[in-house]
Parts: C-alpha cells; sequence; structure tokens
C-alpha cells in the first residue's frame, strides 16, 4: 500500500487522481487531502475515500508536506501555490507526483538540486512530460524532445477572432477538459511555452534541444529522438487518467483505469504542424526568457498568472495577456540564481505591478 496524499484534491487532477485511486483500492492508502476554498467537495471526498485529516487553505499545506508517513505527494493545485509544499515534502524526502507546472518554472533551479540532494523522484503528471519520462530509456543517448500541443481552441481561426474571443470561447477546448487557468494557457499556447520550460528542467535539456510540434489529435504525447535518428513516441487515448495513474504508481503499472484497448485504426489519421509563432507569441516569450533563465522565468509566470485572472475576470482581452507578459518580462532586471525568498519577492512585486498596469488600462494598443 503506498500512502498517498493530494494537495489541490477538488481540482481537476485531483478529481480524476480519486477516481484512478478508487480503481486500485488496494494500492493506496489516503493520507490527506487537500484544497483552497471549496470545503464542500473537499467534505464529500473525506466521507468517501477517509483521509486521516483534510486541509482548508494555504496554511495546512506544510503540515502535510512535513508528514513523513507519506510515501508520495501529489502537487495538484494550480498557480504559484505548489512551489512551497513541493520543497517542504522534497526535503522531508516525500517522492513527488508534481501537476504544477509553475513550480519548475519559477524556481527549477532550486527544486531540482534540492530533489537530487534528498534522493527524491519527481514523477511528472503534465501528459506531454510523462509521455517524455515513458520513452527516455538512457538520457545521455538523446538528442532532442519533441512536445507536442493539441492547438488549443484558436488553431485555426484567424488572428482577429482570437483577439474578439469570449472567455467562453476560450474555456471550450477541443480535447482536454482542464482547470480555467491551464485552459486559458493552452488557448493562448503559454501552456506548452511554460511546458518546455518544466522540460528543460525537469530532463536538463537545452531549449535549442526541445521542440514544440501542433499535433491536433492529441494522441502522441510526445517524443524523443536518439543520436541515431530513432524516435520513441508514447501514444494512447486523450486522458489524463493514465499520465496521473502512471505518476502516482511509478515504476509499477496497473490496469486501473484502463477502460478499452487502443486502435489504430479508430484513429485513422494523425496530423502535426509547426507552431505559429506570430499567432501565438507566447511560445517564443517562454523560450526567450527560459534561455536567460534567473527570474526571467518568475517574471514571466507571475506576469501572465494575473493577466489570465484578469480576463478571466472580464478586465482585458484575450490578446493583452501577451501584451502585459511581453511588457512586464521587458521591464524585468532577471537576477542570477535566484534565492527562494528572492523568488517571493520578485513574484509579488511583478504581481503587484501587473494588477497596476492592468487597472491603469495604459497596455491597450
Ligand atoms: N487539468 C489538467 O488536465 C492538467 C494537465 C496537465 C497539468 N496540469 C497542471 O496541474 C495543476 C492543476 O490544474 P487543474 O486543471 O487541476 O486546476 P484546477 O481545476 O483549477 O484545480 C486547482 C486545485 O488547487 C486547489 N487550490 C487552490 N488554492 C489552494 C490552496 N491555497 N491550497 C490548496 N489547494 C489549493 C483548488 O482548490 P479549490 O478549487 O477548492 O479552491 C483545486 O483543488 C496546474 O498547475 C496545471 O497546469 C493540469
Amino acid at each position: 500500500m503506498r500512502k498517498i496524499s493530494i494537495i489541490g484534491s477538488t481540482g481537476s487532477i485531483g478529481r480524476q487522481a480519486l477516481e484512478v485511486i478508487e480503481k486500485l483500492p488496494d494500492k493506496f492508502e489516503i493520507i490527506a487531502l487537500a484544497c483552497g476554498h471549496n470545503a464542500e467537495l473537499l467534505k464529500q471526498q473525506a466521507e468517501k475515500f477517509k483521509p486521516r485529516y483534510t486541509v482548508l487553505g494555504e496554511e495546512g499545506l506544510e503540515k502535510i508536506c512535513s508528514d513523513k508517513e507519506n510515501d508520495i505527494i501529489l502537487v495538484a493545485c494550480s498557480g504559484k501555490i505548489g512551489l512551497k509544499p513541493t520543497l517542504k515534502a522534497i526535503r522531508n524526502g516525500i517522492d513527488i507526483a508534481l501537476a504544477n507546472k509553475e513550480t519548475l518554472v519559477m524556481a527549477g533551479d532550486l527544486v531540482m538540486a534540492e530533489a537530487k540532494k534528498y534522493g527524491v523522484n519527481i514523477v511528472p503528471v503534465d501528459s506531454e512530460h510523462c509521455a517524455i519520462h515513458q520513452c527516455i530509456k538512457d538520457i545521455n543517448q538523446v538528442d532532442k524532445l519533441i512536445i507536442t500541443a493539441s492547438g488549443g481552441p484558436f488553431l485555426h481561426k484567424s488572428t482577429d477572432e482570437m483577439k474578439s474571443a469570449t472567455v467562453e470561447q476560450t474555456l471550450a477546448h477541443p480535447r482536454w477538459n482542464m482547470g480555467k487557468k491551464i485552459t486559458v494557457d493552452s488557448a493562448t499556447l503559454m501552456n506548452k511555452g511554460l511546458e518546455v520550460i518544466e522540460a528543460h528542467y525537469l530532463f536538463g535539456f537545452d531549449y535549442d534541444n526541445i521542440e514544440v510540434v501542433v499535433h491536433p489529435q492529441s494522441i502522441i504525447h510526445s517524443a524523443v529522438e536518439y543520436k541515431d535518428g530513432s524516435v520513441i513516441a508514447q501514444l494512447g487515448l486523450p486522458s489524463m487518467h493514465i499520465p496521473i495513474q502512471y505518476a502516482i504508481t511509478y515504476p509499477e503499472r496497473f490496469e486501473g483505469i484502463k477502460s478499452k484497448s487502443f486502435s489504430f485504426s479508430d484513429i485513422a489519421r494523425l496530423d502535426f504542424e509547426k507552431p505559429d509563432f506570430e499567432k501565438f507569441p507566447s511560445v517564443k516569450l517562454a523560450y526567450d526568457m527560459g534561455k536567460i533563465g534567473g527570474s526571467a522565468t518568475v517574471c514571466m509566470n507571475a506576469a501572465n498568472e494575473e493577466a489570465v485572472m484578469a480576463f478571466l475576470a472580464g478586465e482585458i482581452k484575450l490578446c493583452n495577456i501577451y501584451e502585459i507578459t511581453k511588457k512586464m518580462c521587458d521591464e524585468h532586471e532577471p537576477v542570477k540564481n535566484p534565492s527562494l525568498d528572492e523568488i517571493f519577492e520578485i513574484d509579488k512585486f511583478v504581481r503587484e505591478k501587473t494588477k497596476n498596469l492592468i487597472q491603469s488600462h495604459k497596455f491597450v494598443i
């Protein structure tokens, strides 16, 4: 029996993780479930899954991550909240199933160094990174990581249509049913940019050796190219249950959530295209900030998150998210190797500055 806690159990990943656990009742014991605000759902989950305790809000997360009863913690909250508990759990020697990509975007160097120091496994939940994790046998023989992107709801829409997109149109993702923040990021392709940075830290590849390819069917979840030109890809139906189960049961595999067998003939075709960096400039911004490194990605992440929240609140247009994030990045003086305190200071400063900019409406072009 593996002892597990879930941070963000009421969210999209958290709920699906509980569905996985429900199918494998003799494999898991739940130590704790935690969420931000949804006390009613947390109560229902507690009645059904009987964790030893539940936590509502950020303060209690420290207790979970200090609880060495845990074999593994699934970090499935969204945004910057994931960073502190992840580091705490690592320092307590607890393995991590990591859905919260913002943790690595904000502090990838620090988090990966601590994981190495404490001998902790970080197994990715993001379907692309989970795919790469499965494709890599000997990392020294791999030349390139190939990250697939569905392209989101505006892949074949005009730039003008995208500019005037409503929140509802933006949240109508054609393949994945996810939380609101990541769904907006998927529409602007910032999510892919964040994933490139996440891959850089998880697998230690230079940005020039990480390629993004648009693949609308979301059947190939990502691939790696070996030195000899062989390409190994991981395929599967577009369901987050599979990577979640992989991450929390690694290195074992179980039937668990599998509902039907994969059939190439049912899929019929797989399409690929290059990402349009002019229509989706956020991907290029993420590459640029990733290459600068240090606090550049902290700034980008904070500005993007605040701008996404403002878009969801109806305060700005979809295209303003990039404009605001880019402006914040242009004005930021990157700090090399920032400490955790510096990361949180910069994060706070950029968020305030972004909110002020949004309130002043000076960004509209
Ligand atoms: N959804 C996907 O398919 C998917 C795929 C790949 C990666 N990811 C990544 O996984 C993460 C979660 O995404 P999601 O789509 O599951 O987000 P989501 O549906 O918005 O869920 C977020 C979860 O975090 C909880 N939370 C918020 N504030 C918290 C706090 N202070 N303390 C503890 N928990 C808190 C929320 O609780 P309340 O709702 O109760 O406030 C909720 O349970 C993101 O980083 C995302 O990029 C998601």
